[in-house]
């Protein structure tokens, strides 16, 4: 680790770590503290410890694990022994996959007090480290992670660029970086183009609420709009509000995203040829566009080996 402050080194003293040469102070009590402030990301910490559990994968529900894999196409293999860095942990759901796949460390950082619910769910792990720090200002040496991963994140900073090339130094050489950003284009026809327009006009107003109001709307009307899914014909009310209904799915899942699309303060989309040309000014190599679901924009690629 390293002071984000000054790039010191930090050692531990009690009650966290310091800087040996800033002498700036973070605090540890279970989550690793070096930002005091949510900043944009507030609306997240209280979405993820309202809905701390809800999509963590479990015998009947392995959906994270289903993304995590088309998002990053890291398998247990790729994972095994590394030292991982997930950029936006939220509540550790992709965390959990690699904890489980055998990292030798899984390490969450999340800017908002998300990490507060990751450390509930895994803080007991051995191999996992949940950090509370902005991608922006991480708290890490160049080169200290075999993997970096970042799933649904980087378009809720205020560069979704910035935010991306802001990782790829962390990355030893040899390693593996991989993103997953929302699409600017979801698929070619009217319905996608109106339901984009929809998210986009309601976005206007909701994203400038207060957050309860909009915990408010997601947990009482979602219910409302999900029973109303289910009447032909009058189902197509729902479009015309800002409800998000995944009918596969348990019902809580559509309240959690229909807070998590209006409630966001920060979002961005983004093409596929730009997020490829990201990874190219990076110097990265093997860049590859993953086969993940519509309305996914879902690059990885390498760092060349450095010879001595
Ligand atoms: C939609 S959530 C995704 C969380 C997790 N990856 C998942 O899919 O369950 C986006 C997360 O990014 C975090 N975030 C936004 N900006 C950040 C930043 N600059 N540094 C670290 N985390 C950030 C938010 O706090 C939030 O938890
Ligand atoms: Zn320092």
């Amino acid at each position: 680790m390293a002071c984000p402050s000054c790039g010191g080194d930090v050692e531990p003293v009690a009650g966290g770590l310091e800087c040996v040469a800033c002498r700036s102070r973070y605090a540890d009590d279970g989550v690793l503290r070096f930002v005091n402030r949510e900043a944009y990301a507030e609306s997240f910490g209280l979405q993820w410890k309202t809905f701390s559990r809800v999509q963590l994968d479990s015998g009947r529900l392995a959906d994270s694990e289903r993304r995590f894999r088309a998002e990053t196409a890291l398998q247990p293999n790729d994972v095994r022994g590394n030292v991982v860095l997930e950029a936006g942990c939220g509540m550790g759901r992709f965390l959990d996959i690699v904890s489980r796949d055998g990292a030798a460390l899984a390490v969450g950082v999340d800017l908002s007090s998300a990490v507060d619910a990751a450390a509930e769910n895994l803080g007991r792990r051995d191999n996992v480290l949940i950090v509370q720090g902005d991608i922006f200002k991480l708290p890490f040496k160049p080169g200290a992670f075999d993997v970096v991963y970042s799933i649904g994140v980087l378009h809720h900073t205020p560069s979704c660029e910035r935010a991306f090339k802001a990782l790829v130094p962390l990355v030893a050489s040899g390693g593996t970086i991989a993103i997953s950003v929302y699409a600017a284009t979801v698929k070619p026809g009217v319905p996608w183009a109106l339901n984009m327009f929809r998210r986009r006009a309601w976005r206007v107003v909701t994203r400038r609420l207060p957050r309860r109001v909009v915990m408010w709307w997601s947990k009482y009307a979602v219910p409302v709009f999900w029973a109303i899914d289910k009447i032909p014909v009058v189902r197509y009310v729902r479009y015309l509000f800002p409800v998000l209904i995944y009918k596969d799915y348990p019902l809580e899942w559509s309240v959690l995203d229909t807070f998590d699309t209006y409630a966001t303060e920060l979002e961005s989309r983004h093409r596929p040829k730009e997020v490829f040309r990201w990874f190219r000014e990076m110097g990265l190599t093997d860049i590859d566009l993953l086969d993940s679901d519509d309305g996914w924009v879902s690059v990885r690629g390498r760092v060349p080996t450095r010879h001595a």
